[in-house]
């Protein structure tokens, strides 16, 4: 269980600090898909570095702490501070846009056997390596090449290959896979999946798309404006949302074949600079009243295990009946029976 305790993350900036994660506590229990999304901006890659702690100019933690829930070698509790000497062994990460971040003029093998952990071993490991690599759907010379020699799928699954391959307890994956063409997209994270089911370790995925968040986690964060607005089993937060803003971002969620209207989402999120007074949301939601103008709801267990900020929890079930267009969820595979079915029939 990785626990985060009041995670305030900064941005030391021109114009002053600004709080891209503000105020996160949070349990993530072992061996689960956690999924994560939220609009554009809200602070999802900077609640993924802080977990995965790395954390430097311009980005401090001005409060709080992350508990991963194990000891280091020498017997200490891994937290933020120690975390870094886990890197690879112990968690992973796979950043956004990370097809970018493979060194262009070291061989792939280089860069895969070159952190701490291989220390004194290199040849051992790459040895390893070279047998691991053709289970990701990689040939055997990609290890040889440069990265500019491979597509950027190949790319990403050497990125993938990278965090799986000291089989951390933890993966962190942001966005792996939107620069990527759609079969590629969906066979990256069944691979992923693969990776997971074998493993047993918790992979936090974040991903825009609330389609594949539904057919592959067990458990959502949503966050919005620096915040978490609701957590839960993915299956009840679908089901039944909280949150209004968790309804609104299922709501957009296209359904491919379905033509009725989309209740999309109306407005923009607040700049982190001119946070509204009271729930952040208010300025866009439905069911904001002045108590919400006013007063920012907490982070509250509203049910077992469904996290809510919402001072009008019980009352969004309602409004889902009201914004009658949300997509048949019946029509969405809740396994990934789809995923294999769709990269199957295009490949
Ligand atoms: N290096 C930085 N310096 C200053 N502000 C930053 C920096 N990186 C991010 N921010 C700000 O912090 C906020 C959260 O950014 P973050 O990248 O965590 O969002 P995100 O949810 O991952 O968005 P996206 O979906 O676009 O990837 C944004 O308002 C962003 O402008
Ligand atoms: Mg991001």
């Amino acid at each position: 269980m990785i626990r985060l305790d009041n995670i305030v993350a900064t941005y030391t900036t021109q114009r002053g600090h600004v709080n891209a994660v503000d105020g996160v506590t949070l349990e993530i229990p072992d061996s689960i898909v956690m999924g994560i999304a939220g609009e554009s901006g809200c602070g999802k890659s900077t609640l993924m570095k802080v977990i995965y702690g790395d954390i430097g100019f311009p980005l401090s933690l001005s409060s709080g702490m992350v508990d991963y829930g194990f000891v280091n070698e020498r017997g200490e509790p891994v937290t933020t501070e120690n975390i870094r000497r886990e890197w690879f062994r112990h968690i992973s990460y796979i950043p956004q846009s990370s097809m970018s971040s493979l060194n262009p003029v070291v061989r792939i093998r280089d860069q895969f056997v070159d952190f701490p952990a291989t220390a004194g071993r290199k040849k051992e490991v790459l040895a390893q390596v070279r047998a691991f690599v053709p289970k990701l759907g990689l040939p055997p010379e990609a290890i040889d090449a440069y990265p500019h020699q491979l597509s950027g799928g190949m790319r990403q699954r050497i990125m993938v290959a990278m965090a799986t391959f000291f089989q951390p307890e933890v993966i962190l994956a942001d966005e792996p896979t939107t620069a990527l063409d759609v079969v590629v997209q969906k066979s990256i994270l069944l691979l992923l999946l693969d990776l997971q089911k074998e493993m047993g370790n918790t992979i936090m995925l974040v991903s825009h798309d609330m389609g594949v968040h539904y057919q592959i986690t067990q458990k959502m964060l949503i966050m919005y404006a620096a915040k978490v607005v609701e957590y839960a089993d993915t299956d009840d937060l679908f089901q039944r949302p909280l949150h209004p803003y968790t309804l609104m971002l299922i709501n957009s969620l296209p359904t491919i074949g379905d033509d009725r209207a989309r209740h999309g989402l109306p407005g923009s999120p607040p700049s982190l600079w001119e946070m509204p007074q009271g729930c952040r949301f208010a300025p866009r939601c439905p069911l904001a009243t002045a108590l919400c103008r006013k007063e920012e709801p907490p982070l509250l267990e509203h049910e077992r295990g469904r996290f809510s900020a919402c001072h009008y929890a019980a009352s969004v079930p309602e409004l889902k009946q009201t914004l009658q267009a949300g997509p048949r969820l019946s029509e969405i595979a809740h396994d990934t029976a789809q995923l294999t079915a769709d990269v199957e029939r295009d490949v």
